[in-house]
């Protein structure tokens, strides 16, 4: 695992650009894992601005995202097919019929997660795949517990996420509190792997990640499993300070 300390956040922003525009500028069709949250909007900022400045060409480019809220439309400003919409798709030249996000409304979840997988199989598997960090160590929505779940699947959300993800919802009651996410066996079939973390708040997660044993406790811990992972963060994540 390869650590990269940056100064801040705006230096983690354009460190995982710089990389997410090598990976696109060396493989055109590369198939690309994104996350949401607050941490990647300042990476997709950037790679807008290289699509403009036509640095990378996103035309032959596949994604798929991580998870997605259950039940929620994607029409809803708090889903994340609407946050990549908007944070992403929305300003760059992708074909969006290639842009996968989980259906928040699907009937039958399993089939749902199910044929995400087989998506991700026929695109011949994911080559970079981005991920945030919870303060409680999830990656995706594998929320810390006895047992991970290998694949996509429904999970619940537990009350630290809730709570740290109330800040978006006008009130707590409003945060979905299921969701459709990738597992951590999907995540360790991806190529290769940047995960990015900004803050004090991330330090006890990113510690355990970097100095910590494998434990499913901490589920980011996995990814020490992972051949080719790049943890980008900022002082005050690594430090704690
Ligand atoms: P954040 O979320 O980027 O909004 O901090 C990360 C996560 O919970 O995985």
């Amino acid at each position: 695992m390869r650590v990269i300390v940056c100064k801040n956040y705006d230096e983690i922003s354009k460190t995982a650009a710089d990389i997410i525009a090598s990976q696109v500028i060396l493989k055109p069709d590369s198939v690309l894992g994104l996350a949401t949250g607050s941490t990647p909007v300042g990476t997709y900022k950037l790679l807008a601005e290289k699509n403009k400045a036509g640095v990378i060409d996103f035309k032959d480019v596949t994604t798929f995202n991580l998870d997605e809220y259950y039940p929620i439309s994607p029409e809803n400003d708090q889903s994340y097919r609407y946050f990549m919409n908007d944070n992403l798709f929305n300003h760059i030249n992708i074909d969006i019929t290639r842009t996968h996000v989980l259906n928040g409304m699907a009937e039958d979840t399993d089939k749902e997660c199910d044929e995400f997988e087989k998506m991700i199989e026929a695109a011949g598997g994911i080559d970079l795949q981005v991920l945030g960090i919870g303060q409680n160590g999830h990656i995706g929505f594998n929320e810390p517990d006895e047992e991970l779940v290998a694949k996509t699947h429904l999970t619940g959300l537990t009350e630290n996420t809730i709570q740290a993800n109330s800040r978006f919802f006008e009130k707590i009651e409003d945060v979905p509190t299921q969701s459709l996410t990738m597992g951590i066996a999907t995540i360790l079939a991806t190529r290769k792997i940047i995960i990015l973390a900004s803050g004090k708040n991330k330090h006890e997660a990113v510690d355990k990640l970097i100095n910590g044993g494998i434990t499913t406790s901490n589920p980011a811990t996995m990814l020490k499993l992972h051949p080719d992972v790049i943890v980008i963060c900022d002082e005050e994540a690594y430090t704690g300070k």
